[in-house]
């Protein structure tokens, strides 16, 4: 039964505008002929038996060619491919085979699968629905693959769109050099004892220990300041705890090395925050996302991911961030950056827009990190909320400044000399 009054067309279609959705390319294989188009009405039906759906307008070229063959192949497009979508949609008229200047596989039907999207099923046709001027088609999967692991291509308002990349509530630092820079270049023990304790009172975990090198004694905090010690391995780990320390950083020297260190941490695992070495580097991605796996696995109490060289680009961030987050998960993910070529604070916009709120910074950025005062007047300018007592920090910061003033050097920040990575691409295998 219909009711009386119709929806005005257009107030339907600016309506239907609104929702945002990913884009397709379906394709399907007719006496050998290839043909494709742009499809949004993708949507997932069923797990068992694995079914999708598209929906095609009757009028439409394509929607005679599936309907005859009985297969249809769904190609997820990434973010950078509009383009393509444009083409596959007849918005590029000059364009006579839409398929041209892309490589495409093929599964179970036969029908061509696109190779540098998102991923892709491979179906036969099991049901077709009427749906007004439009066909759903229900297809079972006979293959599915993903490829490329990166943000979507969306269609909204008529326009095409990437996801935005939402900003955090909250996030977290902690002082990873400061009490190492400060001891090497100002023989005062009490006065880097007062420095440490003052950075912990603002609110932020101050590395207090560093077994690695040998000291024997960490730096006193006062009473609920929270401090860490850095340790070689599950030895080190189990002195820290003697000696007061609660919370503990261990670096691996190679990030092949997780699954071992993990096992041997055994019940420490849960205190222990697990720094990734040369987390960014492309050539090492496999090896720091396995390491990731295993750490979130064994569930360590952070899992940071370290700029050991100091030359992680943007792009680099962002990409090894927009895997390692999700793989993480529910662990949280710190990340360890330079500020040697002033972009630190870009390189710390860049983590937190794809999703890290945990960070090691060094109070003036004394060993090359980021600075922390610097960090929490960012996060201040774009209502990022922090425990921490940002103008307590900015004096300390500038005390501690005057007071070094006439020591110009900053030192190199220590930097790991293991034999990993490997120097060359495929020295691997
Ligand atoms: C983002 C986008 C999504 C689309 N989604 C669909 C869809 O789900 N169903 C449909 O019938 N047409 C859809 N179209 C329109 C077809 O892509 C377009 O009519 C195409 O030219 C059909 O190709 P053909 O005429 O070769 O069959 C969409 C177009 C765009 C730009």
């Amino acid at each position: 039964m219909r009711g009386g009054a119709m929806v005005d067309a257009a107030a339907f279609r600016d309506m239907l505008s609104q929702w945002p959705s990913g884009v397709t390319i379906v394709t399907t294989l007719v006496d050998g002929v290839r043909h494709g188009m742009t499809a949004s009405s993708f949507s997932s039906v069923s797990l068992s038996p694995p079914l999708v759906s598209i929906c095609l307008d009757r009028k439409l070229y394509t929607h005679g060619l599936i309907a005859d063959s009985g297969v249809f192949g769904v190609s997820v497009l990434a973010k950078d491919q509009a383009e393509l979508a444009r083409r596959f949609a007849g918005m590029v008229p000059e364009v006579t085979d839409r398929f041209a200047g892309e490589t495409w596989s093929t599964a179970t039907t036969g029908v061509p699968l696109l190779d540098s999207g998102l991923g892709w099923v491979d179906c036969t046709v099991v049901h077709q629905h009427p749906g007004g001027d439009h066909t759903i088609f229900v297809g079972e999967v006979s293959a599915a693959h993903t490829a490329r692991r990166t943000a979507p291509l969306l269609f909204h308002s008529r326009g095409w769109g990437q996801f935005a990349d939402v900003l955090p509530d909250v996030a977290a630092l902690s002082d990873s050099g400061l009490v190492a820079a400060l001891a090497a270049r100002d023989g005062d023990a009490a006065w880097v004892a007062e420095a440490a304790a003052r950075v912990a009172a603002t609110g932020i975990r101050v590395r207090v220990l560093d077994l690695t090198t040998g000291d024997a004694a960490a730096v006193p905090l006062p009473d609920g300041a929270s401090g860490s010690a850095l340790v070689a391995d599950p030895g080190q780990a189990r002195q820290a705890l003697d000696l007061g320390v609660p919370t503990l950083e261990l670096a691996l020297a190679d990030p092949r090395e997780a699954a071992q260190v993990v096992e041997r941490l055994g019940p420490l695992a849960p205190r222990t925050s697990v720094i990734v070495p040369h987390a960014f580097l492309p050539r090492c991605a496999d090896d720091v996302l396995a390491a990731v796996h295993v750490l979130s696995g064994a569930g360590v109490l952070e899992i940071c991911l370290d700029d050991t060289a100091g030359e992680a680009t943007l792009l680099e961030i962002r990409a090894t961030l927009q895997e390692a987050v999700g793989v993480a998960r529910p662990v949280p993910l710190r990340v360890s950056l330079e500020d040697r070529d002033r972009l630190g604070l870009v390189k710390a916009l860049t983590a937190l827009k794809s999703g890290v709120n945990h960070f090691d910074t060094t109070l003036v950025g004394l060993d090359g990190a980021l600075a922390t005062e610097d960090l929490i007047r960012l996060l201040g300018t774009i209502d990022v909320h922090t425990p921490v007592d940002g103008a307590a920090l900015g004096l300390l910061a500038e005390h501690v400044r005057r007071r070094l003033a006439d020591r110009a050097d900053l030192p190199a920040r220590r930097h790991d000399l293991s034999p990993y990575p490997p120097d060359h691409v495929g020295a691997a295998g």
